[in-house]
This record gives structure tokens, sequence and C-alpha cells, in this order.
């Protein structure tokens, strides 16, 4: 056998382990990006902001298997995190939006999310006089849609979390996992396979996977990329920070880790494309020391404090 390829992916991580950014003041933009997330006249009926679906105390996430829409109507998809998104290339599921600017305008004019048009965006937002105060504060007279995205991706791009425990094992602190979480680590590394997609910074390679959980109306990255290889493939969640973000997948079918963990063991398959995974038949005590290892991958979660604070500052309201 040549070079072993868990040793290369280990190394990946090292190499990628981010450094904690924290808590630089935020700037005009990020506290105009901070209000116009918790914003409801973004959505047509106005009652409906980003943070309705992405709920900051559920891990930036809905907490329910699939969220509604603001005329109610049911969303196919479960509602992902928007933290520690910054270095991420492709955005949704299935990978549409590239951008965290191109993304924001998706859920704005979705008819089943917030139905807006842009240009409904525009006249709400620059009607609004503390919008029009806060944006000439950063020398924008008429905010355009590009400005009002360009905020919110900016806010985006500062919800980041905060260290854990596995950083501090990644950064050389040997004695940072117990006996457990070190069982848990291997196992994650070596007979789970698991590291094969979730690896890098946040634990997902970015890219689109079968786990065989498509169905024939939703066979993710397929109806983005027309190749085989990406039929029933969804894009690879983080798993930086999960908890508090059940529940899991992205039909949020799964409660709870546990569920994942036994899905992984012995994964039905959906037959739709092409199952990348074998099933790894855990023990009992595997799942446990598994589940152990994933608990250190989660650090404290975005202050949103000081985001009110430099809002408020700007005394437009
Ligand atoms: C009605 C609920 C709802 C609202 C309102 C909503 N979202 Fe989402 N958001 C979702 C769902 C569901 C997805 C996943 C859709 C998919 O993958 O097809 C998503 C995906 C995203 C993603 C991609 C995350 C990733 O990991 O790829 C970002 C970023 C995001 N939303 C930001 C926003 C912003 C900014 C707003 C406000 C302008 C917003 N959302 C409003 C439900 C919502
Ligand atoms: C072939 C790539 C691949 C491998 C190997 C893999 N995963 Fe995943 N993982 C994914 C994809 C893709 C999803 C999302 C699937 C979906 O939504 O249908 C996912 C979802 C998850 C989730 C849910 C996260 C969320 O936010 O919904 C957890 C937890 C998870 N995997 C842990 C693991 C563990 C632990 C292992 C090893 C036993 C593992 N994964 C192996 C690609 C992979």
């Amino acid at each position: 056998m040549g070079r072993d390829p868990r040793r290369l992916i280990l190394l990946a991580l090292l190499l990628a382990a981010p450094g904690w950014a924290g808590g630089a003041k935020p700037t005009i933009q990020e506290a105009i990006g901070w209000r116009l997330f918790f914003e409801p006249a973004l959505s047509r009926p106005g009652n409906y902001s980003c943070a309705t679906c992405h709920i900051p105390s559920k891990g930036f996430e809905g907490g329910e298997p699939l969220g509604r829409g603001a005329h109610g109507d049911p969303l196919g998809r479960n509602t992902p995190t928007v933290v520690n998104l910054a270095d991420t290339d492709l955005l949704f599921w299935d990978g549409r939006a590239s951008s965290l600017e191109e993304q924001a305008s998706g859920p704005m004019t979705n008819p089943k999310e917030m139905d807006m048009t842009l240009d409904l965006v525009v006249e709400r937002v620059r009607s609004l006089r503390r919008y029009r105060e806060a944006f000439a504060k950063m020398g924008v007279e008429k905010p355009t849609v590009d400005d009002i995205a360009g905020a919110i991706a900016a806010f985006e791009r500062r919800l980041t979390t905060g260290p854990t425990t596995f950083d501090r094992w990644i950064h050389g602190d040997r004695s940072a996992l117990n006996e457990q979480q070190e069982r848990g680590r291997l196992l994650f590394f070596t007979k789970g396979d698991c590291a094969l997609c979730h690896n890098g910074a946040n634990l997902s390679d970015g890219d689109f996977h079968n786990l065989g959980t498509g169905t024939p109306e939703d066979q993710g990255r397929y109806a983005i990329e027309k190749e085989d290889y990406y039929k029933g493939a969804f894009k690879t969640p983080a798993l930086r920070n999960w908890k508090g973000r059940e529940p899991f997948f992205h039909d949020g079918r799964f409660k709870t880790l546990r569920d994942v963990l036994e899905f992984y063991s012995n994964p039905p398959d959906s037959g739709v494309g092409e199952r990348e995974i074998e099933p790894k038949a855990f023990s009992e005590q595997e799942i446990d020391d598994l589940i152990a290892f994933l608990e250190t991958l989660n650090g404290d979660w975005p202050d949103l404090k000081p985001f009110e604070q430099a809002w408020k500052a700007l005394g437009v309201e």
C-alpha cells in the first residue's frame, strides 16, 4: 500500500484549522446587516425575517425537519445554519448559489419563503427611515439590491463560532481529548471513514455526496449539475457546532446525533443515483465513542450583542 490517504486528510485538517476571529467591533455595514437579518419587512406579508427560519437560539436553523414559509407553505428542505460560511464556496443543499451576496436574494424572492420581488425589497428598505439614515452613514444615499444583500452577507461573514476542544488537540494539546473521545477520534478517521467527506476547518469538504437519501422529487445537486454522479448527492454539512442544530440531514429526518450514527451503521438506500457509503456496523460502544468525540467539535455560538450595540450607536431608530 502506498501513502495512507487518511494521513493526507488529517494533514489537510491541520493546515485548515481556523484561527477564531472573535470580536472586532462591527462596521456600519455589518450592523445594518444584523438589523436586516431581523427585518420582517423583507417578506411580502411582513411576518418573516431571515431569523424566523434561521433562529439564533437553535444554531441559526429552524429546529423542525421542514419549516414553513411566510404564507404557511411547507418548505422542501431542512433549514441549514448560517454560521461559519465565510469560506464556503457553494451554498444551499444543492450548491445553487455561489456567494452569500447571491444567496441572500434567494429566500427573499422565493414565493414559498419570503415571496418578494427585488424591486419591492429595495422599495421597502428605502421607505424605512432607519435604513435610509443608516446607509447614508456609510455614504450610500439610495441603497440598491447589492447594497442590501452586501450588508446581510457582511453580517453573515462575522458569524463564526468559538474555539473547540478538538481545536486545542489540533493545535498540539494531546491531553485535550479524554480516552473515550480519543477512541471516537480514531473511529472517525479510520473505520468510520467520516473524514473522507467531513474534513477541513469546519468538517465539511464543501462537496456533494450520495448517501442513499435522495428521492425522485429531490435529487439534490443533480438539479443543478446534470451528471449522473450528482444524482441524489447533497452538500456535506459542517460538523463544527452541530449541537443545537438538530434535526439533521437535508430533510431533517434525524432527530438526534445517535439516529445519524445508527444510520451510518446500517444505511437504507433509496436507490436514487449511486450510493457512496458502505454500512459500518458500529457497536453500541463505538457509537458512544463517536458521540463523545463529536461533542468536542462544539464551541461558543456567535455573540450578537456587539451588533445590536453598533446599530444602536448609529442612532437611527
Ligand atoms: C422560510 C424560511 C427561510 C427564510 C425566511 C430564510 N431562509 Fe435561508 N434557508 C432556508 C432553507 C430551507 C434553506 C435551504 C434551502 C435549500 O438548500 O434548498 C436556506 C438556506 C440558506 C443559506 C445557505 C446555507 C448553506 O449552508 O448552504 C443561507 C446563507 C441562508 N439561507 C441565509 C438566509 C438569509 C440571509 C435570509 C434572509 C434574507 C434567509 N436565509 C431567509 C430557509 C429560510
Ligand atoms: C461520502 C461522504 C460522507 C461520509 C463518508 C460521511 N458523511 Fe456525514 N454527511 C454527508 C452528507 C452528504 C450529509 C448530508 C446528507 C443528506 O442531507 O441527505 C451528511 C450528514 C451528516 C450529519 C448531519 C449534519 C447536519 O447538519 O445535518 C452528521 C452528524 C454526519 N454526517 C456525521 C458523519 C459521521 C460521524 C460519519 C462517519 C461515521 C460520516 N458523517 C460519514 C457526507 C458524508
